[in-house]
């Protein structure tokens, strides 16, 4: 089977089709196994229409390689134990595969991505902090340590790994992958830093990967040669005593060596620390490529090599084919960000593509999200359509009277406004006071590892060019602006300012200045820094290294114990390093009460004592925004637009995906 559509040259290799096992791949994109939860909460833990919609979306946007959402199996809990849940993982009792409608969910949702012409792969796990090789904390980043598996437990596992794949096969599955990286129990089997046992499945090589080959070997013997089977891995591990590339490669050779597997998918870190599997923007495109290209020399031409890691541009996939890193390539974000950029490098629409800006919100709402069961949604911070998808397809609609729209800032949730409502059949005039378009996101985009966020205004900008949007740059829509331009109904998207905190003597001093002027050039500042920060998210460790890679001295002083509090796990390692590497100091638990010169003052957080440092040149703030919602509130009931609406920051700043969403969100109600 080949590709419908002829590729083009650049990327003959990315539109190629491949052989994995018994099945034939009809190019080389992969969604690797993403759980964001897009089933809906009245699922009962199946598969629905929500969920099909998700993944199914980039199937037909011609991504070849399904690999939605894992399936947690059950664990050996005892009598009257609770079912262990943490953060991105569990020890369930029950597993979905054990209720009924399983399969009969699972086949309507594999013969919905064959009729798209892509595979279905399913991936196994066990993943959770009850279970472990040895009583050694699978991840560093808890302190919740691991009941040690016995016999039995193991027998039990191989089990669930047997009957979880029958109701694979019973379902119409095209292949199962064993996850045996981040933070499975098979990784605590395969680590030499949690896998200290003494029996046969400790030890060397040998013994650390049989677990793995025992559970490929009952797999087997269920499927055949009629599914493809492989494993997720971690090809290298950043923790003390933990594998290296050498040890992975043998690792793997061994486990190849069966000739059980048809595939390995090899990423690369923890859910913590410097490497992180889901890699933020501050990491290079395929950073650990070396991971793929050491098993891709070492295996067989009939083990396919699955490779991911920030690959959110097909000229880099189209490279790391060339380069024999991998057959197979991850691009589990990008497809996120836009379900449909196969379809568009194969049309020749490139420029339409939405390239995944490696912000991390995706994994952050899945892993860490607050909020309460049934609100509880995939997220994508310029996708806003994620996680939405069903109610988009009853929405997302031509409007019935088209009207002019007049959106005021070209701040994300601006731009959103401006492009649905156009796409819907609106006039629409975005009306921006500054040079460019792209708010807050474009000082976000300067800091050091955040370039990857203009990106998303190269988008907006290419949209509005080929929307037919009338954009006005450098104009002030003041309320007679308006009167005169007429427009039917008026979008708000004036955004937000940087926040002064309140009660501070002295900072109307000239050596206080705003983090936000630091990052647009604006503001000058000394060589000895104090950074205050109200900010629990990537503003404060974005804003310290940008001044600390220009030969600062910064020293950071947060209002509560740690910064960052609000990064997810995959990012804070890589932030913190950063600040490590330029020498950023950080003092927790202070509230700024007094800047006197070079002396800036405070009170601590918890005892309520001053506390008093000195020798600092500058005092740059960095305490979050407050809502510019004035011409909204001038304009409502005043004058004679049909409909005045208050969006994004300039109604609650909040993050980048609150403000697309947003502004999405109006711009389907117009
Ligand atoms: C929301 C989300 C959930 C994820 N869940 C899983 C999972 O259940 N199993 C898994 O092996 N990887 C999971 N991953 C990791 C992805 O498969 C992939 O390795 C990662 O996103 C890096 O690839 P990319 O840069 O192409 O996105 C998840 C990633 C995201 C963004
Ligand atoms: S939320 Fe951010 S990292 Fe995730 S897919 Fe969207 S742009 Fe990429």
């Amino acid at each position: 089977m080949s590709s419908e559509k002829a590729a083009p040259k650049e990327f003959s290799r990315l539109f190629s089709p491949i052989q994995v096992g018994p099945i034939t791949v009809k190019n080389r994109i992969c969604e690797t196994t993403n759980s964001p939860g897009s089933a809906g909460p009245e699922s009962g833990g199946l598969i629905d229409e929500h969920f099909t919609e998700h993944h199914v979306a980039k199937a037909r946007g011609g991504t070849a390689w399904i690999g939605s959402e894992t399936w947690p199996l059950n664990s050996p809990l005892p009598p009257g134990a609770e079912q262990e849940f943490g953060e991105g993982g569990a020890a369930l009792a029950f597993a979905p595969y054990m209720f009924p409608g399983f399969v009969d969910a699972v086949r309507k949702f594999c013969d919905a991505v064959h009729a798209e012409g892509a595979v279905a792969i399913f991936q196994l796990t066990h993943l959770n902090n009850a279970f472990g090789a040895s009583t050694v904390p699978t991840v560093e980043l808890y302190d919740l340590v691991p009941h040690a598996m016995t016999e039995e437990h193991i027998e039990f596992v191989m089990d669930t790994y047997v009957e979880a794949a029958k109701k694979a096969l019973e379902a119409g599955a095209d292949g199962l992958e064993i996850h045996c990286a981040h933070e499975t129990v098979p990784q605590s089997f395969l680590s030499p830093a949690t896998n200290k046992r003494d029996d046969k499945w400790g030890g060397d090589a040998e013994g650390r990967t049989l677990f793995v080959r025992e559970a490929l070997t009952r797999i087997r013997a269920v499927i055949g040669d009629k599914l493809a089977l492989g494993l997720r891995i971690n090809g290298e591990e950043s923790r003390q005593g933990g594998y290296d590339l050498l040890q992975f490669r043998e690792m793997v050779y061994i486990i190849a060596e069966t000739g059980l597997i048809d595939f390995v998918n090899v990423d690369v870190g923890h859910c913590w620390g410097r490497h992180a599997y889901v890699p933020p923007s501050y990491h290079n495109p395929a950073e650990h490529r070396e991971a793929g290209k050491a098993i891709r020399t070492d295996l067989p031409e009939s083990v396919k090599i699955l490779f991911s890691g920030r690959v959110n541009e097909p000229i880099v996939a189209e490279e790391l084919l060339a380069a024999g890193i991998c057959d197979l390539v991850g691009m589990t974000r990008a497809g996120i960000a836009d379900p449909e950029f196969p379809n568009k490098i194969l049309e020749g629409r490139l420029l339409e593509m939405r390239r995944c800006i490696g912000c991390n919100r995706c994994i952050s709402e899945a892993v860490h999200s607050k909020k309460p069961g049934p609100f509880k949604r995939p997220v994508c911070s310029i996708n806003p359509e994620i996680g939405q998808e069903v109610l988009w397809k009853e929405t997302f609609k031509p409007a019935e009277v088209k009207k002019h729209v007049a959106v005021i800032g070209a701040g994300p949730a601006g731009l959103e406004a401006a492009r649905i409502a156009t796409l819907r059949g609106h006039r629409v005039t975005l009306i921006e006071k500054g040079r460019k378009v792209g708010g807050q996101l474009l000082l976000a985009a300067k800091a050091p590892g955040r370039d990857s966020f203009e990106d998303y205004l190269y988008f907006s900008e290419n949209e509005i060019e080929r929307l037919g949007i009338d954009l006005m740059l450098e104009t002030e829509a003041t309320p007679e602006f308006l009167l005169e331009l007429k427009p039917d109904v008026v979008v708000c998207s004036t955004g937000s300012e940087a926040r002064s905190p309140a009660e501070v003597e002295g900072a109307e001093s000239s050596n206080v200045v705003q983090g936000w002027d630091v990052l647009a050039g604006k503001a000058t500042v000394g060589d000895k820094v104090a950074l205050y920060s109200e900010d629990d998210y990537f503003e404060t460790p974005n804003i310290a290294e940008a001044l600390a890679v220009k030969g600062k001295q910064v020293t950071i002083f947060h209002k509560w114990a740690q910064i960052g509090k609000e990064i997810d796990r995959y990012s804070f390692g890589t932030v913190m390093k950063r600040l490590e590497e330029n020498n950023v100091e950080i003092v927790g638990g202070v509230r700024l009460s007094k800047v006197d010169g070079d002396k800036v003052h405070f009170i601590s957080a918890y005892s309520g004592a001053e506390r008093v440092f000195e020798g600092f040149d500058s005092v740059v703030l960095v305490c979050g925004s407050t809502p510019n919602a004035d011409l909204y509130y001038k304009l409502k009931d005043n004058y004679p637009f049909e409909k005045v609406y208050l969006v994004g920051s300039a109604w609650l700043p909040r993050r980048l995906a609150e403000a697309t969403k947003h502004g999405a969100t109006i711009g389907l109600e117009i």
